[in-house]
Order: C-alpha cells, then structure tokens, then sequence
C-alpha cells in the first residue's frame, strides 16, 4: 500500500534556491498526476512570487493536482501562547494572588516559541492533508529549521526526566500520608497522563521525521564554498538528530565548478539543476524549465 502523504522538506542556506527547487518538484509532481501541496514554512514567503499570484494559508488550487499556500507562523505563535496561557490559568487556579499576566508577558520572549508553533502547525497541515500524495515544505533559515527537526528528541529528553520527577513526587506523598498509591492512581494522576499524552506525541513525529517512506529532506545548495559549508554543517546536526539527507539539490549547477561539491557528498544521490535562461517565475516558465532541462525531478515524484 501506498504511503500518503509523504513530507518532502526542501532545506538549505538562504537564496540558494529552496523556494524555486520546491516548487519544481511540486509543479513536476502535479504533471505526473499525483496531488500536491506546497506550503512554504519561511516567514519571509516567496512562492506567491513564484506562481505570481496571491497566497494566503489557505491552499489555493493552482491547476488540477496542486494547491500551494504559506503559512502564517504570526497565527501559530499566537495559538501557541493561548495554549499555555490556558493551561497555566487552570492548573494555578487556586494561586489566583499571583501575577500571572506578568508571567505571560515573559513567556511570549521566551527561547523555543517559534520552532513550537512551527512543529504544531506542521503536525496540523499533515492531518488535515492526509488525502495529498506529496506535501511538499519550502523551509525557513538553516537555524528555524534544524531546530525544528531536532524539537521532538529535545522536549523527549525532558518530559522524560519530567515524567520521572513526577513519579518522585507521587512515591513521597505516599510514604507521607501513608496512603498507598497504587499503580492505578499513578494512571490516573492527571500530570502523569498529560506527560504521557505529549511524549506519544512527540515520539510519532520523531518517527515519522525518521521513516524515509513518509519523510524525506532535501537539501539544496549551489556550486560556492559558503552554501557547501552550510550544507556539511545541516548534514552534521541533523545526524545528530539521527536524520538524514535523502537527496542533494545542486541548483545553479555547472561543469566546471562543481567538481568539489559532488565530491563531498559521495554517497547521497544528487539532482542538478543549470541555470535558467530566464527568471523561474510564473508556471509557464517553470513548466518550459522541468520540460527542457534534465534534472531528474519528474522521477523523485
Ligand atoms: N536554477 C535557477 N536558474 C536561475 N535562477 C534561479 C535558479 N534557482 C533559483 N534562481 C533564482 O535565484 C533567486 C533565489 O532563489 P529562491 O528564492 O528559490 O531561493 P531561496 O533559497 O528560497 O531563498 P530564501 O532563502 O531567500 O528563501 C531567485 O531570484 C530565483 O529566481
Ligand atoms: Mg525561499
């Protein structure tokens, strides 16, 4: 059976083409007759500029098989702080003295928002998707987007050791109050429930980042030493993270300087992509492109 939808995430360092390379391969797969959608992750949003059209987070139909949208991360920060601020306001109900606006004023500056809101919109679009047969993610900067993908281990690692002092905390009280607390009052501690709630959670992301059936990362780059350090450095701390490149997008390739950037990545396969003799705007001209040049993006879709 036909896994769907399948993330593809165009990443790399800025202005080397992941805009252009995913659309693309979004329009490439479109032709071929799979559906599609674009969404462009990048605050600083360029694909309405390359369909030359208005775009909003709502997916607009672009032709028969591909929508393309940009999402509003302002939106999804903003979501994301009521989410805390309810939680906060029910679980210290009783603590009603303290200054919790105060509090809130600080969270909103806190490290961490945006790559949260970003996972949770992400999570949002792949299950209000699920009839698409690509998803195709046109990243923001190198730093917003590894730590995106590094999110779901690091709040793991936390929750874990969250969970843990909770249990702690359970084991005292009832040695205190000499009530037994057995293994069912440890399910139904409401703590302990909502820790295990989102570890699941971050877990299925985690295992679907790492499932290169439903996952796969692009990494697109062009014949300089700037977006080829970027690129080594992307490659290291998604290994980290225990991901990695499915696939180089050489975009700007040429024969006589790009000897150096093939040979740096010997075992991941490589798409290249010449230069256009005209700008890759509007769907005619990104057509004219997939239909003249050999890429190999029509076989990757
Ligand atoms: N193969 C190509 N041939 C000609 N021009 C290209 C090619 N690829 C990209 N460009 C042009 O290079 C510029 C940068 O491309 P693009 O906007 O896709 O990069 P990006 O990585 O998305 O940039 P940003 O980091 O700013 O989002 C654009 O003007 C685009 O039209
Ligand atoms: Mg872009």
């Amino acid at each position: 059976m036909k896994i769907k939808p399948v993330s593809l995430f165009f990443l790399g360092k800025g202005g080397v083409g992941k805009s252009t390379s995913s659309a693309l391969t979004a329009l490439a797969g479109a032709q071929k007759g799979v559906s599609v959608l674009l969404v462009s992750l990048d605050p600083a949003h360029n694909q309405s500029d390359i369909f030359e059209t208005r775009l909003s987070d709502k997916p607009k139909r672009i032709n028969r098989n591909l929508y393309v949208s940009e999402l509003d991360l302002e939106k999804w920060i903003r979501k994301y702080l009521r989410g805390v601020e309810d939680q906060v306001k029910r679980s210290y109900k009783y603590l009603t003295a303290m200054n919790l606006e105060h509090y809130f004023d600080v969270i909103k500056y806190s490290p961490g928002i945006e790559e949260y809101a970003l996972l949770n919109a992400y999570e949002h679009i792949l299950k209000e998707h699920k009839d698409k047969d690509y998803i195709i993610f046109d990243m923001p900067p190198t730093a917003l987007t590894l730590k995106f993908f590094e999110l779901p281990q690091i709040s793991l690692t936390w929750l874990e050791q969250l969970l843990k002092l909770r249990q702690e905390i359970l084991k005292k009280r009832e040695i205190i109050t000499t009530i037994k607390i057995g293994k069912k009052d440890f399910q139904s501690d409401k703590i302990i429930t909502k820790l295990d709630a989102q570890i699941s959670g971050y877990e299925k992301i985690k295992s679907i980042f790492s499932d290169p059936q439903k996952t796969r990362i692009n990494l697109v780059l062009n014949p300089d030493k700037l977006s080829l350090n970027e690129s080594l450095l992307i490659v290291r701390r998604l290994k980290d993270s225990a991901l990695s490149v499915n696939r180089l997008f050489l975009n700007k390739y040429n024969q006589e300087n790009s000897t150096y950037i093939v040979n740096s990545f010997p075992e991941t396969p490589m798409l290249k992509l010449p230069v256009s003799e005209h700008p890759l705007l509007g769907l005619d001209i990104l057509s004219a492109y997939l239909a003249a040049k050999e890429t190999g993006i029509r076989e990757i879709v």
